[in-house]
């Protein structure tokens, strides 16, 4: 009888994939067999399998250079790195192995730029691309690097009056970048966005300062779209919009050599996803060259700031079932030795799904169930995935079974450490899981290491001033 959890999936998506498969019931997450890991460390447990973050950098290169070359597009290619999505050390060691830029978000990204400095990572040739609305000590951080001599700085303004700020603190030439504020999707609550500088007030505004300072150049326009790269019409509209603004600049500003399209490049959410890379980046290119074209312009080099893309599936995040409590006829909750509220805040925040798999019993037969977290907050649950309504896992009986069922929500690692506060306070108490990161060796063995252990009641008590 065909009822097994591998059944389920083998009938329900393409199988296997290229980061899971399956070996005697069990889980492999990009060759590396979790069941092990999580012999090795435990459970609940935060994973990050470094090789991803540079193998996705260099998809991105592939795919954008691929599609300049079919176009015979003259700009260059740039990836930046935006720190945001997961500040780790660990994490921008990976990224920087690969020749990339970095994006700043705010006044601290500088003294980790900093550290990286110490360390040898990076050195003051490093291009950092300013992002953010900038409180003083953002500035004086920004001006201290371009005062210092660092050549590659670029503060984006996201309004007019960073403008002053920056000519007050800044004592060298710099070049400079403008954010244009994109109109939100149509179903957004507000019309325009709030980061940037609306698209109507930025000739008027580069005429009337930039174009008279002796010191600042500006070299880059740049946008962002929050719902991410999309193929649909209010993508492309947008994207039309930011070049013919590109354009109507460098008619004026002959400087003017450098588009940011900021983030927004998916990750696999769901086995069933289809995102078409190829086709968006060559779509992409070849729209912004056909504007230029049209308009007699020079195409930009073109900057991009991937975040989740980075990082995103490099991560996973695995709980044990500790219990299945059936609370109704049809509500069957299997309870989790973590919460979702606490490690996986975008699942509670903004309805976000993961790819959710079990790590073992995949020939045991499934079930309809309910994921429940271990706080007493009712929002703390998880019951729905990507592509459906419900959820699906193999059977157990929680604790009456000798062997217990584990779960992978997989490719989490972008954003939610920070947003989760990593190593603060958690909802109810219930400790941040462990942290092991995930390498290759030369000989192409894989390599494990504990960055950090789960969370202690006195590392919460001390923060809650006990
Ligand atoms: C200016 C800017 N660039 C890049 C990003 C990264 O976006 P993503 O993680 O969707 O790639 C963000 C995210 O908020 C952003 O605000």
């Amino acid at each position: 009888m065909k009822d097994k959890y591998l059944n389920l999936v083998e009938q329900s998506f393409d199988w296997p994939q290229d980061e899971f498969r399956i070996e005697d019931g069990n889980l492999f997450f990009n060759d590396i067999p979790m069941m092990d890991i999580i012999s090795q460390y435990g459970t609940p447990l935060k994973v990050t399998y470094l090789p991803k973050i540079s193998s996705q950098i260099q998809r991105a290169k592939r795919l954008f250079n691929v599609a300049m070359a079919k176009v015979d597009y003259k700009g260059s290619y740039n990836y930046c790195y935006c720190t945001k999505s997961s500040h780790f050390a660990f994490v921008m060691q990976e990224a920087l192995k690969n020749d990339i830029y970095i994006e700043t978000s705010s006044a601290f990204d500088f003294n980790l730029v900093d550290a990286l400095v110490e360390e040898g990572v990076i050195n003051s040739d490093i291009h950092i691309i300013c992002n953010g609305f900038k409180k003083d000590t953002y500035i004086e951080n920004i001006a201290a690097k371009c005062n210092a001599g660092w050549k590659n700085v670029i503060p984006i303004l996201d309004n007019m009056a960073e403008f002053e700020d920056l000519d007050k603190s800044i004592n060298s030439s710099c070049n400079l970048g403008i954010r244009i504020a994109s109109e939100e999707e149509p179903k957004f609550e507000f019309y325009t966005s709030r980061l940037g500088i609306r698209y109507s007030d930025i000739v008027p505004f580069y005429k009337e300062k930039i174009a008279k300072s002796k010191k600042f150049t500006l070299s880059m326009l740049h946008f962002f779209i929050n719902t991410g790269i999309n193929d649909n019409a209010y993508y492309w509209n947008e994207l039309n919009k930011c070049v013919n603004v590109y354009c109507d600049l460098k008619q004026i500003n002959p400087d003017l050599t450098s588009l940011n399209i900021g983030g927004g490049f998916p990750i696999k959410n769901s086995l069933a996803q289809d995102y078409d890379y190829e086709y968006m980046t060559e779509e992409i290119i070849a729209q912004i060259k056909h504007i230029c074209d049209r308009r007699g312009v020079a195409e930009p080099d073109i900057f991009t700031e991937f975040g989740t893309f980075t990082v995103g599936e490099s991560g996973a995040t695995i709980f044990q079932i500790l219990d299945v409590k059936q609370q109704n006829d049809k509500e069957r909750w299997y309870m989790i030795d973590g919460s979702f509220m606490t490690t996986l805040p975008d699942i509670w925040g903004i309805d976000k799904r993961f790819i959710l798999l079990p790590i073992n019993k995949w020939n045991e037969q499934y079930q309809r169930v309910f994921l429940g977290g271990l706080t007493c907050d009712s929002e703390d649950y998880y019951n729905a995935e990507m592509h459906a309504n419900a959820i699906f896992l193999p059977y157990t009986r929680g604790r009456k079974d000798s062997e217990p069922l584990y779960i992978g929500f997989f490719h989490t690692g972008a954003y939610q450490e920070s947003i989760a506060g990593y190593g603060g306070i958690q909802h109810c108490l219930i400790p941040a899981p462990k942290h092991v990161i995930i390498d290759r060796n030369a000989e192409g063995e894989y390599t494990t290491k504990l960055f950090s252990k789960e969370q202690s009641y006195k590392s919460m008590l001390k923060i809650l001033g006990y």
